[in-house]
């Protein structure tokens, strides 16, 4: 079975986990893409954000939510009131997944299977641990999926804090769209004001 747990090291921080997250072999996911992106943010975070997977700007930079996601993402976090500088950011899978167009010039996004999510959740339960924010962000489904089981939908789960399984009680999670999801969806501007109107019931809710 696919399955990052090998790659992780028995000890050490964030920088040590990032470190070996480089060499992560956990699913074939690491053969195209040009690098593991690890998340990013303050390692004292109080709210977590969870997105998919890195996309073609994160890959070649190797940080995360740096590309046109990231950047909307960025400006619904300022109208939500949230300093982005206190935050912590990853993804649910940390290496990108895509297929070329007809051209092989376009890198277009696939959307990581269940397998190799849950390869890769091992990454994300240590940075949880290790983190220990109060609030988790889950964007999408996949992220949604992947900390809330497959049963999680975002139409029926966003925007209500609830306690994370396995979190102790201590951790909740929050749901809304993937700002990926806001840049195709036809109506824009309405998943827009959701995904800022989720982020402030984040805020509110720490
Ligand atoms: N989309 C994501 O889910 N994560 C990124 O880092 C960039 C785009």
């Amino acid at each position: 079975a696919y399955d990052a747990t090998p790659f992780l090291p028995g000890r050490g921080g964030l920088e040590a986990y990032a470190r070996a997250a480089g060499g992560c072999e956990g699913c074939p996911l690491f053969r195209e893409a040009s690098g593991t992106v690890f998340g990013r943010g303050d390692p004292h975070a109080r709210m977590m954000l969870v997105g998919e997977q890195p996309g073609d700007q994160e890959d070649r930079e190797g940080v995360a939510f740096v590309g046109p996601a990231g950047r909307l993402l960025s400006r619904a976090l300022g109208e939500a009131g949230i300093d982005e500088d206190g935050l912590y950011v990853t993804n649910a899978v940390k290496h990108f997944k895509f297929t070329r167009d007809e051209t092989r010039k376009r890198r277009i996004h696939k959307t990581p299977t269940v397998r190799e999510t849950l390869a890769c959740r091992p990454w994300l339960t240590a940075e949880l641990r290790l983190v220990r924010p109060e609030l988790v962000v889950v964007l999408g489904a996949t992220a949604g999926r992947s900390l809330l089981g497959p049963s999680f939908r975002v139409g029926t789960d966003r925007g209500v804090p609830r306690p994370l399984p396995d979190g102790n009680g201590a951790v909740r999670v929050l749901a809304t769209v993937h700002p990926s999801a806001v840049l195709r969806a036809r109506d824009r501007e309405e998943m827009y004001a959701g995904l800022v109107a989720d982020l402030r019931t984040a805020a509110d809710a720490l």
